[in-house]
């Protein structure tokens, strides 16, 4: 087996192995994105053939072409007779690349039908953009229905989502790449993006407008699961916080209601109204913190907590100096944020 062939056997998998996974676009799960994702294939497919076609062609016409040098003393006299074999080929050139132009488009109105396609009944979700995180909204007419949270989106599987998108600062773009393509929140401008996801599973989205220093690291968690368990979650994050119980996270409760924290942050049903950064109603519950940058455990809301600037240089929040047992009782009481 020579060298070449052994890469290409051994890279094979890895490479079709990349086409997978909780952000990409070529592992579609939702009617909208499938259609991208098969416009992206028949494209490859076509750019391909062409790739291969004049690679033939380029190797045919070096094997078999003139070989004689040309003689300096005479001058090159192009045959006559083979003008008519070259606007032939010419022709059937720019013929052949209308017809791609022309299919391409077919197949690019095929998809924007389905991603324009507007269902008349759609759930909606606002989603804020901030200097770098996201808030989620999902608004009710009732308002002790309306429930908050940040960085993390629940929605029905085979249910229409109408994402209502709004940014607080400046141009950022939602592209949740498993469910739709990009949409930008533009300040002062309420624009509108929607999918239906129809796998379950969890999905990464990314901010994909550069919009700071922090942007890379601006991304959030899109949840497909299925209706009642939906139901279920909706209808926890809609209930204010519960005292806590255990001594220990009382202690935190008062360090964080009288310190820097609920100054920026609110809690449902608590003395914390604070918008400047994310809902902490329901903290605990969430897989991420700092919008998709570190796992939601104790330690890493300690680390947060203490120094968020080495993690996220520029973020709104602010270094915090907790004494051990400040910062223990703070960690105590977010873990009943549940
Ligand atoms: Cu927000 Cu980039």
């Amino acid at each position: 087996m020579t060298r070449a062939r052994a890469w290409l056997l051994a890279s094979g998998p890895l490479i079709l192995a990349a086409c997978h996974g909780g952000q990409h676009p070529l592992d579609p799960a939702s009617p909208q994105s499938r259609a991208i994702a098969n416009l992206f294939w028949v494209m490859l497919a076509i750019a391909a053939a062409v790739y291969v076609v004049v690679l033939a062609l380029f190797g045919y016409a070096s094997l078999h072409g003139r070989r004689t040098r040309p003689d300096p003393e005479r001058p090159t006299v192009i045959p006559t007779h083979s003008d008519r074999t070259l606007a032939r080929w010419v022709g059937g050139g720019v013929a052949i690349t209308v017809l791609i132009l022309v299919a391409v488009l077919i197949a690019e109105l095929g998809v924007s039908r389905v991603l324009s396609a507007n269902p008349a009944r759609m759930m909606t979700i606002d989603v804020i953009g901030r200097q770098w995180w996201w808030e989620i909204t999902y608004a009710d007419a009732d308002p002790s229905k309306v429930a908050k949270t940040a960085n993390e989106i629940h929605v029905p599987v085979g249910v229409p989502v109408q994402l209502r998108l709004a940014s607080r600062d400046v141009i950022h773009s939602l592209w949740i790449p498993n469910l739709r393509g990009k949409k930008d929140l533009v300040p002062g401008y309420v624009t509108n993006t929607w999918f239906v996801a129809d796998t379950p599973g969890v999905y990464r989205g990314q901010c994909a407008e550069f919009c700071g220093h922090q942007h890379a690291k601006m991304a959030l968690y899109v949840v497909a699961e299925p209706r009642d368990a939906f139901d279920r979650w909706l209808e926890a994050q809609r209930q204010p916080a519960l005292p806590p119980q255990d001594s220990l996270a009382k202690v935190g409760r008062q360090v964080f209601m009288s310190g820097a924290c609920s100054n920026c942050h609110a809690i449902g049903g608590e003395p914390a109204y604070g918008t400047v950064g994310p809902d902490l109603t329901h903290l605990a519950s969430r897989r991420s913190i700092a919008a998709g940058v570190l796992p939601n455990t104790r330690g890493h809301r300690a680390g947060w907590i203490v120094d968020p600037q080495s993690i996220k240089p520029g973020a709104r929040m602010p270094s915090n100096q907790l004494g051990a047992n400040q910062l223990q009782a703070l960690l105590a009481y977010l873990e009943t944020l549940k």
